[in-house]
């Protein structure tokens, strides 16, 4: 029997479902137990888990390694060239968390023009008594333009969402998608037009090196003043000190921001700036949606380790023994 070592918020369905297959290590906490799940994972075959961190050195441990399932939709936590060329297949859990992280990223662009978090506590602070003013409107959000930075799955869904709002939809992207130009009005922009024009900035690129610390300073400086910006990509996708020195500036109007350079985020001036809304890296948190990625990556690894192609298999190029010619050309094509 393969064994597989599973970590982190797993429910017990899922553990049962890998148990009808593997043989099953569960660790909950796995960096409270550094050392047991390093000896676990020299047996392995297989590894599943949310926040998924693999060096080189962990990868020498565990010769066995066929394939590695992160609970997520991101891997640029994870070495892909690496765990190609040493034929291990990787896999992650997109579509499953389309609709709720655009939901995300709309709640975020809600709430920082609309001051949510700022004057609900204002409310639970007891301070509704006070004169509610000019000082405490926000600005619309419908017919306004949003600028999308990125239109995979994500960016169109939030796109989608942006239209019943009326609202004119910008994006900038390696290529351009003539079709979403002609059904949904979507309108295609340089990088920097679409800095200059839109009131609402929202980053869903993945983390590459052509777009770590994409925005900055000097690209908040590009921004209207009344814009905001909203991330729900990766950290480092935005320079954060130049960003705070953006905001201090007064640059542009706020930021709603659900992903940090450093996570958690701790002692940063972001958490005093009344005009930035911080989440903990929720994007995908809601009950549905996590159990959608734990059966997803469940599947796949399943997928995997039983020498099927798995369904959302990332590394097609990996080239894992026992995997046959067909299969790899399969694997190719559906990419
Ligand atoms: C994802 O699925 O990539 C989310 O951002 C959680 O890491």
């Amino acid at each position: 029997m393969k064994r597989v070592v599973a970590l982190r918020r797993l429910k017990a369905s899922h553990l049962q479902r890998l148990r009808e297959h593997f043989e099953v290590t569960y660790f909950e906490e796995p960096e409270r137990q550094p050392e047991a799940v390093a000896v676990a994972l020299r047996q392995a075959h297989g590894l599943i888990g949310g926040k998924l961190q693999v060096t080189s050195a962990m990868l020498d441990e565990a010769p066995g390694l066929e394939a590695i399932a992160t609970i997520s939709v991101g891997y640029d936590n994870l070495p892909v060239d690496e765990l190609s060329r040493r034929g291990i297949l990787l896999t992650n859990t997109p579509d499953v968390l389309t609709e709720t992280t655009a939901d995300t990223g709309f709640m975020l662009i809600m709430a920082s023009s609309r001051r949510l978090v700022e004057l609900a506590n204002m409310v639970r602070e007891g301070r509704w008594t006070q004169h509610v003013g000019e000082p405490q409107f926000g600005h619309d959000v419908h017919g306004k333009t949003l600028g999308m930075v990125g239109l995979g799955r994500i960016g169109r869904a939030i796109a989608r969402r942006a239209l019943g709002f009326n609202m004119r939809v910008l994006y900038s992207n390696a290529s351009s998608k003539p079709e979403l130009e002609a059904e949904w009005g979507l309108e295609h922009r340089t990088f920097e037009q679409l800095l200059a024009e839109s009131d609402f900035v929202c980053l869903t690129v993945p983390l590459t090196e052509q777009t770590e610390h994409l925005i900055g300073y000097e690209q908040c400086r590009a921004m209207k003043r009344s814009a905001f910006l909203i991330n729900i990509a990766r950290g480092r996708v935005v320079d954060e000190a130049g960003l705070i020195r953006a905001l201090n500036d007064g640059l542009i109007a706020g930021a709603g921001l659900d992903v940090f350079e450093r996570e958690p985020l701790q002692d940063s001036p972001l958490l005093r700036m009344d005009n930035v809304v911080t989440l903990p890296h929720i994007g995908s948190a809601t009950h549905e949606t996590r159990e959608a990625m734990a059966n997803c990556a469940v599947e796949n690894i399943c997928q995997a380790l039983q020498g099927e192609r798995p369904r959302d298999l990332v590394n097609p190029q990996a080239r894992p023994s026992g995997f046959s010619e067909q299969q790899q050309e399969q694997s190719v094509d559906a990419k």
